[in-house]
This record gives C-alpha cells, structure tokens and sequence, in this order.
C-alpha cells in the first residue's frame, strides 16, 4: 500500500478548520455509486443551511468528484475498488438470470442457487475491499489527528460499507446512518421488531399478507439470509474491530450503535411494521417538482400528441442490455403509438421505431412530473421508484439486481406496477405489460393515490432528515431516543431466560405441593391401614 499524501490530507483538513462555521461540523463518509447520488442531495441541503461539510473518498471515485462547492473532500490513497468493475460484477448476475429460463421448478431454484453463489462471491469481495479502506486511515497517526482536531460534530454515513461506523466510534463522534442497507442486512430486522408472521423478509418478493406456505419460505429466508449476509461481511469486519477496538467488543453490536437512522423510505412504500423512535422516515427527500425540460426533449414530448410518452431508464449503472433483448424491447416499443424516451448506451437495435428516442442521460425528475408521462420503465432502485410514487406515475418493473425485485414488489402489491421478468421478456410480453399500465386505469389511478398519500405529511422529507441531523449536532448525539434492545442476546430480548425461571419456580411448586399431599395421604391412610 502506498503511503499517503500527507500535506494535501492535512492541508484540506487545516483549511476546513480555518474556515469559519456558524453551523454545524459534519463528515461524510459515503458509499460510491448510485447511493452517493443520494447522499449528494443531503449533503448539498446541510450546506445551504450553513454547516460544513467534509467528504472521505477514494481517490479512483468514479461519482464522489474531489471539487464541489458543497463540501471539501479527504482523498484516500486506497481504491474505492466499486465502480472499476461493475460491469464485471453485475453482467454474470445477468448472464445466470438470462441462461436460466425459469420453467420449472427446479430451474428456478437451481437458478436462485446459482445466483446465490455469484452474489456470495461479489458481495465477499466487495466487502473485503470495502473494509480495508479503514486500515490506512487508523495507520496513519498524522490523519488520525487531524480527524480528531477537526472536532466534528457528527458522522453521517451509509452503512452499507462499515467504514464510518468504524471511524465516528473511534473519534467519539455521534453517528448518524442514511440507510436502508446495512453491511448486516435491511435496518428495520436489526434493531426494530420484526415478527416474520406479517414482515416479509428481503428478497422474499412477499407482502405483508401471507399464506402458510409464503410463512414457510419467509422463516426460511430469514435462516438462510442472516447466515449468508453474516458469512459476506463478519470474516472481513471482525478481525478489523478486534485489532482496533479490543477483543471485548461485542462484533454483532458494533455496526448498530447509531444515534439516528434516517431511513429511505416511508409507509407509502413499506408496509406498516413496528418502529423505533430513533429511526426517521425521509423517503422521497430525493424528490422536487419538475423542472422546464431542454427544448429538443420537450419539443418530442410534446409531439406524442393525446397519447404521451413512455420513460426508460435502468438507473446509473446498468446503461447496456444483452443485444437481443434490447432488441425485443425496441420492437416492443415500435408497436405502440406513444413516443418514448429511453436511457440506452448499448448498440442501437435494428428494430428500434421511430416513435423511440434514445439517450446517454435524461432529466428523470423532470420527465416523470411532466403532465404527458404515461408509463415509467424502470429497475426499481431508490430514486426511481421514489420520484415515481411522488409524481403518480405508473410502472412497468424490470428489476434486476439486489433488491429491486423486493421495491418493484412493494408496488405491484400497492396496484402501481407491473412486473417482467427479464429472463422470459420477449416483444409481446413487454408490449402486454405496457399496455395493461397505459390503458387500465386502476395503476395510475393507485400510483396518484399514493403520490397523493406521500405529499399530505407535515414536514418535507428533505427538511425532516436535516432537522433531526441539526438536532443530534445540537444536542451532542441522540442517546435517549436508543432502545438497548439491539444490545441484548436472543434470549433476553425473548425473556426467555425470564420465562425459564418462572417456569421453574412453577415446576417447583408443583413439585412441592404434590410430595405434600403424597406425604399428607400417606399419614393419613398409610398410618391408618397399618394400625
Ligand atoms: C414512423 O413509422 C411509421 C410506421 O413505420 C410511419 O407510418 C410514419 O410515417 C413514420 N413517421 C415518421 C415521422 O417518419
Ligand atoms: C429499493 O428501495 C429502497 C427504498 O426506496 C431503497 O432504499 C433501496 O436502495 C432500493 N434498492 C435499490 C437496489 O436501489
Ligand atoms: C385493471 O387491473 C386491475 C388490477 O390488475 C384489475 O382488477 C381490473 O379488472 C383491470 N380492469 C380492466 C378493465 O381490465
């Protein structure tokens, strides 16, 4: 490894420190990829409102870009390792879903253990690499220092990767996650209750009503997943907080001690579950009302006449789609008299019609609040499903990765979308698929309902997520809002240790009282019979 610039590191830090704050000190330590693009929007409005704000990244960052007018930024010599290949890492999920045409059974499953396998393997790397960024900023004294000196006033990270939970706890510095995913699993089965009786467990694609066979599968899920996620991540993160917090740290804990979750997403996309009181709700801060669209696009938007427009996007990192299937959803779209907008960097299909205008990039806020937009394509990631739900625009899922069969789930379940399964997907199944949303009435009518439902709430998002961040920098942390639930062991959570006693002092009594009795009836009738 090589060592690090130390008088640029320390000189960003110096001039943060230099720089006068009248609010509030925060650092950043963020995931890359698309959820930085989400923490950009949090950041960018902790700035307007006067804080300061610091940003550990990578120095081969592909999105975190050094410069900004909203933060300054701690350049790391370690790769960020994410972006390099992630190509790499998503095209064989692809590869495994499109080889295994889901017929039967058994090539379902066999697929899912395939898939399982790969994603096992990824995800072991990632993390690998994820967890070794810490190791050059704890060896490196002078770093260490100025990160202390800088006297932040709180962490804010995702903790999908570990590294800032490792970091605020060794500055001393209240924590605070912006999260859905942690490197342990979805937040709420962390630190919340979670009966798996009505909570379906990720991945699953359940809802929240379910059969006695969907309980089966949801409590084997839940076996099976904890065991995976735990067997990605606790090789890698264990050893790291053992050889820098000490080995009576207790590993399973560490990752949780946040003083604020600020959750992405919301009961208009989550079904109703326990909570707890330190975890705030900010889906769909991502959000805005739209903006004019660029003449060209919206000229073309314009032109689709009574009919509107069709929008596609795969999201930031899946710009490209095996060629023939790429083709099947251009001749899909050719069939239709609506014009559509779609986000494609792979080849251009032959079959592509003339009502498709193809993109390196759009304007997908402003496109989805545009009052022409008929059907959102999407792959079910944050900022799409979000900006859907909050503009009332229906959607055709085409999830892919991760926990996007889970998001579009969510909303098929709420009446907002349909879902194709890209492995089956061929001209006419996507043709079907867009026109049950384009002219049965009841998607859009649910997806306006529940755009409705997610306006018609006291407090925006956005200002929510920086009211209780400016509330635990105020108030030096939020430790009165923790349950120490999360710090207990199974069976005292479940009081089973309580249980246990009490059922022995029942045994106990019982015991005692039938030997009286026994004793009782044998002076009395034992003694009698023998006199
Ligand atoms: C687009 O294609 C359709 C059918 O192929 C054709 O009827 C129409 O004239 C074309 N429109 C333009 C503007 O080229
Ligand atoms: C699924 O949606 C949730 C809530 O909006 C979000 O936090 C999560 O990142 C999404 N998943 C993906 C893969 O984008
Ligand atoms: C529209 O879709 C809903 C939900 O799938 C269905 O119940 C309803 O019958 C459909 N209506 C028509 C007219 O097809």
């Amino acid at each position: 490894m090589k060592a690090p610039p130390l008088s640029l590191l320390t000189l960003t830090l110096l001039l943060n420190q230099l720089s006068s704050a009248s609010g509030g000190k925060i650092l950043v330590f963020p995931l890359d990829g698309s959820h930085w693009v989400n923490m950009k929007v949090l950041i960018e409005e902790l700035h307007a409102k006067g804080h300061e704000i610091s940003v550990i990244r990578a120095s081969d960052s592909w999105y975190i870009s050094e410069k900004s007018p909203s933060y300054t930024s701690i350049t790391l010599p370690s790769t960020g390792g994410f972006e390099e290949n992630f190509e790499a890492f998503l095209a064989p999920q692809l590869q495994v879903r499109l080889q295994s045409k889901p017929t039967s059974f058994w090539s379902y499953f066999w697929m899912h253990v395939q898939l399982q396998r790969l994603v096992v393997d990824q995800f072991s790397q990632f993390h690998k690499r994820m967890s070794e960024i810490i190791i050059p900023i704890f060896e490196d004294e002078n770093l260490m220092r100025s990160l202390h000196d800088a006297k932040y006033d709180v962490v804010l990270t995702d903790p999908g990767i570990g590294g800032g939970a490792i970091l605020a706890r060794r500055l001393q510095v209240p924590l605070i996650f912006n999260v859905r995913w942690t490197i342990q699993g979805e937040a709420h089965l962390l630190i919340a209750p979670s009966p798996l009786s009505y909570i379906p467990f990720t991945a699953t694609e359940l809802t929240d009503k379910m059969t006695f066979p969907q309980r089966i599968k949801n409590v084997l899920s839940y076996i099976l997943g904890t065991y995976t996620l735990s067997r990605i991540t606790e090789p890698y993160y264990k050893p790291l907080v053992r050889k820098y917090f000490g080995p009576d740290v207790d590993y399973s804990t560490f990752f949780l001690d946040a003083d604020i979750w600020l959750m992405r997403n919301d009961f208009i996309f989550e079904f109703p579950r326990p909570t707890m009181p330190n975890i705030v709700y900010m889906g769909g801060f991502q959000c805005k009302p739209p903006k004019p669209l660029p003449e060209d696009l919206e000229q073309f938007v314009q032109s689709s006449g009574d009919h509107g427009v069709i929008i596609m996007t795969l999201g930031t990192l899946v710009g490209k789609l095996p060629q023939d299937v790429a083709e099947e959803i251009a001749a899909a779209f050719a069939q239709l008299p609506q014009k559509v907008v779609w986000r494609y960097m792979g080849q251009r299909p032959a079959s592509l019609g003339n009502n498709t205008l193809l993109v390196d990039w759009l304007p997908q806020n402003d496109l989805l609040g545009h009052p022409k937009t008929r059907v959102f394509i999407c792959h079910g990631g944050t900022n799409g499903v979000q900006e859907a739900i909050y503009h009332g625009v229906p959607i055709v899922g085409l999830p892919l990765f991760f926990d996007q069969p889970d998001n579009i789930s969510r909303i098929r379940a709420k009446g907002g979308a349909v879902v194709v399964d890209i492995a089956v997907l061929d001209r006419h199944i996507f043709a079907d698929a867009l026109m049950t949303v384009l002219y049965n009435s009841s998607y859009r009518e649910n997806m306006q309902r529940l755009s409705r439902l997610h306006r018609d709430q006291p407090m925006k998002p956005l200002d929510r997520a920086v009211f209780w961040i400016e509330y635990v920098i105020r108030h030096k942390g939020a430790r009165h809002l923790q349950s120490p639930s999360y710090k207990m062991s199974w069976f005292v959570y479940n009081s089973v240790d309580v249980i246990a006693a009490l059922l022995t002092v029942v045994v106990l009594i019982t015991l005692t009282c039938i030997s009286i009795v026994r004793l009782l009836w044998r002076m009395i009738f034992v003694g009698k019979t023998n006199e």
